[in-house]
């Protein structure tokens, strides 16, 4: 099976801070035929840009997919100072795993325009926030016009009674840029997040890092690497028997809608507490009387998840070797 299908697939942007549970989101797109990723734009995060930019082409490169259009963005956040996470994705974002150096080079014009661009050609097309959301609210503040056409967005984000991970109460990538989350959140978009909630129940255990040992070529290898660090750090931190997959819950939940479930609620972005600036507050029981604005995906099938992610990578790894 090839990663490029002949017929149109659902047209996605990618924004993301690649990053460990990032590569194996992009490796479950590149192996999905369903979804026509139009581009990837890359934000500072788990690392500063310019090494979630390095490795959202190694990635490409790895994958054979140097057709995808990769744009760096946004080098911090909008009010806040960068804050990174090289404790849990290595010095260099991606376990400090040797890859060959990429070839590919960023294309040339900022991801905020590229996302306007892309957005304004493609009315209805899907947007995918892997990390903080600094890009795409720049975006939408530059050309407000971008909300009528962006169909929908899906986020990896939020915490709500998770109790965080970058810290109580706070998700890592609602953490690094709120004012960001609270600009996409109030934009009136059709937004669905997938929590910690949702993705603390998502964990790659040994029985499945033993299916990803059973991946071929260099995919493979580098998925298993990848999920071996990651998982390391997850392990120890909340004594689990496996390390939360984040990142690729949004691309599974386009595939396959029905692994999961949720309920629309009302969402806000605490700004001003001084204790945890960036806490997504949830009204769960609609006690605020608050309009909805977000899909909170809490469930999941857990081992439909990972039979979906094996047979997309799987395939995907076949190919290439
Ligand atoms: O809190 C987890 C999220 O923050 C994931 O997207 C991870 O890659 C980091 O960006
Ligand atoms: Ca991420």
């Amino acid at each position: 099976m090839t990663s490029q299908s002949s017929s149109p697939g659902r047209p996605i942007l990618i924004d993301t801070d690649p990053g460990l549970d990032d590569a194996i989101a992009l490796l479950l797109t590149f192996g999905s035929p369903e979804l026509d990723l139009r581009g990837i734009t890359t934000v500072a995060g788990n690392v500063p840009v310019d090494l979630t930019t390095r490795n959202a082409l190694q990635i490409c490169e790895l994958a054979g997919r140097t057709d995808i259009p990769v744009h760096a963005g946004c080098a911090r956040p909008l009010l806040r100072q960068l804050e990174t996470a090289e404790s849990v994705h290595g010095d260099n974002g991606l376990a400090d795993v040797p890859l060959p150096d990429p070839t590919l080079k960023p294309r040339p014009g900022h991801a905020v325009d590229f996302l306007i661009d892309t957005v304004l050609a493609t009315p209805g097309i899907t947007v995918c926030l892997l990390g903080p959301m600094t890009n795409l609210a720049v975006a939408l503040i530059k050309e407000p016009r971008i909300a009528a056409n962006i169909g929908s967005v899906v986020a990896m984000a939020g915490s709500f009674f998770a109790g965080g991970n970058s810290a109580p109460a706070l998700e890592f990538n609602m953490q690094v840029d709120p004012h960001a989350a609270h600009v996409v959140m109030t934009a009136g978009l059709d937004v669905t997040l997938a929590p910690l909630d949702l993705t603390h129940s998502v964990l790659t255990t040994d029985a499945q890092l033993a299916r990803v040992a059973k991946l071929p070529g260099r995919i493979g290898r580098a998925a298993l690497a990848w999920l071996s660090f990651y998982g390391a750090h997850d392990r120890k931190k909340y004594g689990t028997p496996g390390g939360p997959l984040h990142d690729p819950c949004v691309i599974a939940w386009l595939l396959r809608p029905d692994l999961f479930s949720g309920k629309r609620v009302a969402v806000d972005i605490d700004l001003k507490s001084d204790l945890v600036p960036g806490m997504t507050v949830m009204d769960w029981w609609g006690t605020t009387g608050k309009s909805p604005n977000a899909m909170v995906l809490n469930r999941a099938d857990v081992d439909g998840f990972y039979d979906l992610l094996f047979e997309r990578i799987g395939a995907l790894a076949a190919a290439i070797q």
